[in-house]
């Protein structure tokens, strides 16, 4: 089985140059889940979240960059009450995920798209509409040719703030001091945002978060990881 070229282009943007990986081998089991939940629960480019069957009282918490699910699980496994939308470009860990929320009975609470999360913010989602945003490990692209590919940048820092609501919180995680320092002065001198740590400041790691594929990673290289939380005004 193959996903057609049709089906692949209603759930990728690939007009909207970004970087990083999108597409790696999937496996026939992994496609033929993507065939069936995706149509029910992905975000396909023409489509608005307010468009994916939002439950109007639910709580909306996106995660970006969910790798293969790891935290995007634990989210709706400790928060049955939130509706979870998952953006991750890399198609073989959106397919890791679909199977591991279905394995978990947790899918029909989750929107999944493998639309670039600067695509979704700008066209699918509303302003004032989410709860949360959770980033956990962006990319770091180290070289300092390259660091005007990281995620979080000053226009998107202001995108993301203008998709929260009032009281919503930005929780970031990253085994990179460098990465986490600069997103931390990014978000900082980001008008809306108040570092729950204090101005400079990293909180405690919750405890209760599992440890997700790049953080076990970082550890195994003797990196432990720093954590960001910041709460819209
Ligand atoms: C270093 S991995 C971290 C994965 C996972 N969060 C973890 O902690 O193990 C970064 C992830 O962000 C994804 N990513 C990169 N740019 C993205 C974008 N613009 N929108 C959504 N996901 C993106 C990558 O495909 C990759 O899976």
């Amino acid at each position: 089985m193959r996903l057609s070229r049709e089906f692949r282009n209603q759930f990728s943007q690939r007009e909207l140059r970004t970087h990083g990986r999108k597409n790696g081998f999937v496996t026939a089991g992994q496609e033929a889940r993507l065939l069936k939940w995706l149509p029910l629960i992905g975000l396909t480019r023409d489509m608005t979240l307010a468009d994916a069957g939002v439950p109007v009282a639910s709580p909306i918490v996106m995660e970006i960059g969910f790798g293969n699910g790891d935290f995007l699980v634990h989210l709706a496994e400790t928060h049955p009450d939130w509706l979870l939308l998952g953006v991750e470009i890399y198609l073989p860990g959106v397919a890791k995920a679909v199977g591991r929320l279905e394995d978990a009975g947790l899918i029909e609470r989750t929107r999944i798209t493998q639309l670039p999360a600067q695509y979704v913010l700008q066209h699918q989602v509303a302003e004032g509409q989410l709860d949360g945003v959770c980033i956990n490990h962006p990319d770091p692209w180290p070289k300092a040719r390259h660091h005007k590919r990281r995620l979080i940048q000053k226009d998107f820092a202001a995108l993301l703030v203008s998709r929260l609501k009032a009281g919503g919180f930005i929780k970031l995680a990253s085994d990179k001091p460098d990465l986490a320092e600069w997103m931390r002065d990014i978000l900082d001198a980001t008008p809306g945002l108040t570092n729950v740590a204090g101005p400079g400041g990293f909180v405690p790691r919750d405890a209760d978060r599992p440890e997700t594929k790049f953080e076990q990673r970082g550890l195994k290289k003797g990196r432990s990881s720093q954590f960001l939380h910041y709460i819209r005004d």
